[in-house]
């Protein structure tokens, strides 16, 4: 009678540690957040069991441990959470019965990426999940601005975006969709965002180039329409100041046509000589 009374209450221990026991499960992949938006990082008891009455601690594991939130006795204990989350997370008091201890962070920065913990923890027992959050922040569009033409007549085009993070992929394609390669590339980071700048020199006429601005699943793009005109705008330039420049030569050779005329009038008079006004022609043609 006394080892089955023995044997039962062993038994009832191990069922009542057994019960005690809990799993707790994040996402099985990283979070992406929008910067500024808000995001809600997942943990939660398998089979319900309510968490009320536990600790819920979620900290940065990236960061040496820093605390990110914390649940204890009843009650959000915030006074040694990290400077940055201060007023920006939330845990939802009545989804701890079902043991549902998501946090809800908001207002999401670039800061805000890596690797959270979610640590539940009873008198007897804890476990944790880990949460890989991803920021991504769309800056501004692209701007393509024309930067001049070479001597063999191509287009310098440049193209920049600036404010994005993690540092997006910048392409430019023909209307037809091939990718052109860049001349130049060049990207520059402040504090955490981060500036794009290619370079490309095209030789088409009559087509549309455009210059897009990658982010996962986001994309930001800007085109320009090349006409023949910009080509002959150069020209034209070029003819502008081709002319004003024999405009200034007439000037002078017209003076010098005039002071010759009026030098040699007199001896032409007394020679009745011809010749030197049309040998004075040539030159000002040459110019
Ligand atoms: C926990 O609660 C959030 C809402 O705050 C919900 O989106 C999520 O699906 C819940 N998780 C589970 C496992 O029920």
């Amino acid at each position: 009678m006394g080892f089955v009374c023995l044997t039962l209450l062993i038994l009832s221990g191990i069922t009542d540690s057994i019960s005690e026991r809990f799993d707790v499960v994040g996402p099985a992949y990283p979070v992406f957040a929008g910067a500024g938006e808000d995001v809600l990082l997942t943990c939660s008891v398998k089979l319900k069991t309510s968490v009320v009455d536990m600790r819920v601690e979620w900290y940065r594991t990236d960061l040496s441990g820093a605390l990110v939130h914390l649940y204890e006795d009843h009650e959000d204990r915030n006074t040694e959470q990290i400077q940055s989350y201060r007023g920006r997370t939330e845990l939802n008091h009545q989804l701890l019965q079902t043991g549902n201890a998501s946090l809800r962070l908001s207002a999401v920065k670039v800061s805000d990426e890596g690797r959270y913990k979610c640590l539940i923890k009873s008198i007897s027992w804890f476990d944790d999940a880990t949460v890989d959050v991803k920021v991504e922040a769309v800056g501004s569009p692209p701007v393509i601005t024309v930067d001049g033409f070479d001597r063999s007549g191509g287009l310098h085009l440049q193209c920049e975006a600036e404010g994005w993070y993690p540092e997006p992929d910048l392409e430019w394609l023909e209307s037809e969709g091939v990718r052109l390669s860049p001349e130049t590339t060049e990207m520059h980071k402040t504090t955490d965002r981060f500036s794009v700048k290619h370079t490309v020199t095209v030789h088409q006429r009559d087509d549309k180039i455009h210059c897009r601005v990658k982010l996962r699943h986001h994309m930001l793009e800007a085109k320009i329409i090349i006409s023949s005109n910009m080509f002959n705008s150069c020209s034209q330039k070029t003819a502008v100041i081709m002319m004003s420049v024999s405009a200034v030569l007439c000037v002078i050779a017209g003076m010098l046509i005039a002071v010759f005329v009026h030098k040699y009038r007199g001896e032409r008079e007394l020679r009745n000589d011809g010749h030197i006004i049309v040998q004075l022609a040539p030159p000002m043609g040459k110019n």
